[in-house]
């Protein structure tokens, strides 16, 4: 039976964001600043990850209360071996009608032909600057745009539904918002334009560094004509907008500038099988150790149940009312964004 539940300020339970491997192949400064997540930095065991096994049996459980999208997440997803594997099972549970997966699309190139054929939708891949200088800077290892361009390509060939995302963040790549649009209506990709976000503790965070959408927004429309989109359902994430003349669009992402919680239906399960109601709240709730215990999968949904009743996060609203509570964070990486 399919119970749908809301939590306390009568928001839905939709979407399960599932980090799969908290390690990346990038040190982006904004999320995993290389200084911080050194050579020595103690990643998760593997005895840590949830496996394939329990991810689905969580999802289903998930499923049966309402969700309806999944989103694959990291660190960087397609480090975790037989990803494939997971998404084939992943597709054929009752009630999931959408599988995405946020990547940095470097590994794309090897797997998006698997990826597409065990029943993946679609990629959202990172991207931050079209120039390869910068880019290295920003992605704090020493790798240009070519792989992620060819992950691009190779998603688009083999069917993947495919939106670049790109970070703004202020005095750093400012002199990319425009060639980034230009090069994204080219291909007809989707281009989101994410606000730098506060997320953890590590990233540096100021206020002073955001680049709005309103002021991106004005960047754009001094170069094109755009008109704006309705929203495709409940609760997405980004507002988005047409290039007159084209089915092209072009999308924000403004925790910082225009807070979107109040339709928030979003969970997030970090790669050691902990539950979060919020991507700034770092209590995470323990569902590994239950689901390794003896609990069945009745007592597991009402666990959860229980959980999402109770939730009050709304912490984007909170950072703009200035009333934002000193709470513990989480990392990026570590929660999948
Ligand atoms: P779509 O299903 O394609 O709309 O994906 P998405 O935008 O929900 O997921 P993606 O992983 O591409 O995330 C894009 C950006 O949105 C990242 O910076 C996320 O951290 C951010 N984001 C996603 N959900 C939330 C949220 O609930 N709150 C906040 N503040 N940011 C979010
Ligand atoms: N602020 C905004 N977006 C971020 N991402 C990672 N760290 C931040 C941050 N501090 C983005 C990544 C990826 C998505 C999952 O989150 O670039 O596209
Ligand atoms: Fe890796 Fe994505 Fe974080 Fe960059 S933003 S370090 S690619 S997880
Ligand atoms: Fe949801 Fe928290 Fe983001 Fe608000 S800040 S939209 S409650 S995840």
């Amino acid at each position: 039976m399919n119970r749908h539940i809301k939590d306390s300020l009568d928001r839905p339970l939709r979407d399960l964001r599932i980090s799969v491997i908290d390690r990346c192949n990038f040190r982006c400064q904004y999320c995993m600043p290389a200084e911080i997540f050194h050579e020595n930095f103690q990643f998760l065991p593997k005895s840590e990850l949830l496996s394939y096994e329990e991810i689905v049996r969580i999802s289903k459980i998930f499923a049966s209360l309402g969700v309806k999208k999944l989103r694959l997440t990291g660190g960087e997803p397609l480090l975790r071996k037989n990803l494939s594997t997971l998404i084939s099972e992943l597709v054929s549970i009752e009630g999931i009608e959408d599988i995405g997966l946020t990547t940095n699309g470097v590994f794309l190139k090897k797997h998006a032909a698997d990826l597409k054929a065990a029943g993946l939708q679609r990629v959202n891949i990172s991207l931050d600057s079209l120039d390869d200088v910068l880019f290295k800077q920003m992605n704090g290892r020493d790798i240009g745009t070519k792989p992620v361009m060819e992950g691009i390509a190779a998603a688009k060939e083999a069917g993947l539904g495919v939106k670049v995302n790109m970070v703004v963040k202020k005095e750093t790549n400012e002199s990319q918002i425009l060639p980034m649009a230009r090069f994204c209506k080219e291909e007809g990709i989707q281009l989101r334009y994410i606000e730098f976000m506060d997320v953890g503790h590590t990233n540096g965070w100021q206020l002073k560094n955001v680049i709005t959408k309103k002021e991106l927004l004005e960047m754009l429309q001094a170069e094109f004509e755009l008109e704006p989109v309705e929203e495709d359902y409940f609760g997405e994430v980004a507002k988005r907008f047409r290039y007159k003349g084209t089915t092209t669009e072009v999308g924000f992402i403004t925790s910082v500038s225009e807070s979107f919680c109040s339709s928030c239906t979003r969970a997030r399960l970090s790669a050691n099988g902990s539950l979060y109601t919020c991507l700034f709240n770092g209590k995470g709730h323990d569902l590994k150790s239950l689901l390794r215990s003896e609990m069945s999968d009745e007592e597991l949904t009402d666990f959860i149940i229980s959980l999402w009743n109770h939730r009050d996060d709304r912490y984007s609203d909170e950072r703009a009312a200035g009333t934002r509570k000193k709470q513990e964070k989480i990392e990026m990486s570590f929660i999948g964004g």
